[in-house]
Order: C-alpha cells, then structure tokens, then sequence
C-alpha cells in the first residue's frame, strides 16, 4: 500500500498582524499541525512578515500513530514508513512487519506439510520452501539429493516457483538386481526360478511371463504352451503369478 501527497504552497499575504496559513480553504494559525487525507500531518509556518507556507512533517499510520517523515515504525505486524523525497513528496508506505502472518494463516517461525512438502513461515509472512518429505517419512531438504527407499530422489524448488521431488536420475539409468546378484540394464529379460522378468524404469523387475527348463521359448502371462505331453501354464491372479505343469499322460 502506498499513498502520496504532493504539496506546497508558499503564499505571501501582506498582512502584518496574525499571519494565518490556508489549507483547502481552513484558516491554520503557526505551528498548527493538521492531519489531511488520514494519513498525512501538515504544518503551519508563519513568518513576522507576512508570508506563510504549510509543509508536510509527517504521516499517520491507520492506526493512529504519528510517524515523523523519513521513519518507520513497526507495529502489530505491519510497518509504516513515512517517506520524504528532495521533491517534497511525501508517502505513507505500508509493508509486512517481520512478524507477519503467511497468507495460509500460520505464524512467523510455524512449519508446515502440505502433500509431500515442508513450508515455514518466514519473516515478513513469506512462505518459505524447506524440505520434501517421502511416503516412509524420511526428509530431504530443499535443494537437496537424499534416499528414499533406496532411490536416489532430488528435491528443488526451480526459478519458477515449481517445487518438485523426483528421481535424481533418469528413470531408464536404473539398473535391476537379480536374485543371483547379477544387474540387468532397462528393457533387459532374464529369468529368475520359473519367472522371466524385463528391468523397468527405476531398476523394478517385472514379471512378463514364466519359464521351463529345456523350453526354448517364454510362457507368456495367462496362456498355455504345450510341448509333447505336458502343458505349461503360467497365470496372474491379482498381484499373484503363478506357473503349474500339467501332464496330458492319460493315467
Ligand atoms: C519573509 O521572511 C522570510 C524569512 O525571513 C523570507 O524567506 C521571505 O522571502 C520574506 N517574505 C517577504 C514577502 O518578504
Ligand atoms: C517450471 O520449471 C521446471 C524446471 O525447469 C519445469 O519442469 C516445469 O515444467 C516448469 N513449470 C511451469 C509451470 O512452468
Ligand atoms: C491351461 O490349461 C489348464 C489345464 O488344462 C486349464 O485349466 C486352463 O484353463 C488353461 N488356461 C488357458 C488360458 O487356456
Ligand atoms: C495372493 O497370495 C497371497 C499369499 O499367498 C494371498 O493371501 C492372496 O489372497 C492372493 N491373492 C489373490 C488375488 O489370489
């Protein structure tokens, strides 16, 4: 918020005896202070002479304190600034004091989680980034690269504004384990007891089918591969696989 007020005139009236100033049309004796606008206080100077002037010495804050031009005074959380520049333009200038709310309602100093991310209140009721936090609780600090179940994850705030938590390297960089302790690359299959499973992104191995000794090729999900007498089965039910041999052999 800003208000400004421009002023001064300086009139000479030859009249010797109780010099008076004119403000807007009110007769002002000397060393009268009147607040104009609700927010500025003018004064009257007269001279022996004749000539008066009226000169802005100050501002008046909302709530009713007096600011003298060129301070400022902090109150409640708000800061009032009586500015005077060489021009004699005079403003009320009004800002968040340190102490200030967010515009969420939280207090100078509070924390706060929204999502998977951490804010402060800082000074001035600026919110301020500080940390992302994963689903297992574990904290990574703005601008910051940590661990959250075994993945490397950075958290940042871009010069946009936009605050994102996210895989620290590409998704397709990872590399699968094994069971026997071999790593895969992305896209590779292998095969591990009676499932074959391709590498995905972030190093997760995902069952794409099922696999028999001495059959050359993959049983793929929920199908039947028959070879000689025995039929392969390899099924999903829900989030189970499973891989069963039938034998055609009449008994
Ligand atoms: C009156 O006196 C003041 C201060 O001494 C001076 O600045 C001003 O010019 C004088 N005015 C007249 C009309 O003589
Ligand atoms: C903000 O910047 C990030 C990183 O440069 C970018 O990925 C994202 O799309 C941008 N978001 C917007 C809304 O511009
Ligand atoms: C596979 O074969 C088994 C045993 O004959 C049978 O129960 C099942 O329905 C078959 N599944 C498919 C997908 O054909
Ligand atoms: C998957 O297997 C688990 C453990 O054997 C079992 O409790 C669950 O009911 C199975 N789910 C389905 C959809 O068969």
């Amino acid at each position: 918020m800003l208000r400004t007020l421009v002023l001064l005139s300086t009139v000479a009236i030859l009249s010797t005896w109780a010099v008076k100033c004119k403000y807007e049309g009110q007769d002002l004796e000397n060393n009268q202070i009147i607040v104009v606008q609700n927010a500025f206080r003018i004064k009257c100077l007269t001279e022996d002479n004749g000539s008066w002037k009226t000169e802005i010495v100050g501002c008046v804050a909302p709530d009713g304190t007096e600011i003298d031009a060129g301070q400022k005074k902090e109150h409640g959380d708000k800061i009032h600034e009586c500015v005077k520049t060489e021009g004699g333009q005079v403003s009320l200038k009004e800002s968040k004091g340190r102490m200030a709310a967010c515009p969420g309602g939280q207090k100078n100093g509070e924390e706060w989680q929204e999502k998977s991310f951490k804010f402060r209140c800082g000074d001035g009721g600026v919110v301020k980034f500080i940390a992302c936090v994963g689903q297992d609780g574990s904290v990574i600090r703005a601008g910051e690269t940590g661990k959250i179940g075994g993945f490397d994850v950075k958290c940042e705030q871009h010069a946009n504004g936009t605050i994102t938590m996210q895989a620290a390297h590409e998704p397709k960089s990872y590399e699968c384990k094994a069971k026997d302790g071999s790593s895969k690359k992305n896209g590779e299959e292998y095969v591990e007891g009676n499932f074959v499973r391709k590498c995905g992104d972030y190093g997760q191995g995902k069952i794409v089918g099922c696999h028999a000794e001495n059959l050359g090729t993959t049983i793929p999900i929920n199908q039947n591969v028959t070879s000689g007498d025995v039929i392969f089965s390899c099924t999903k039910d829900g989030s189970n696989y499973s891989f069963k041999t039938y034998s055609l052999k009449a008994n």
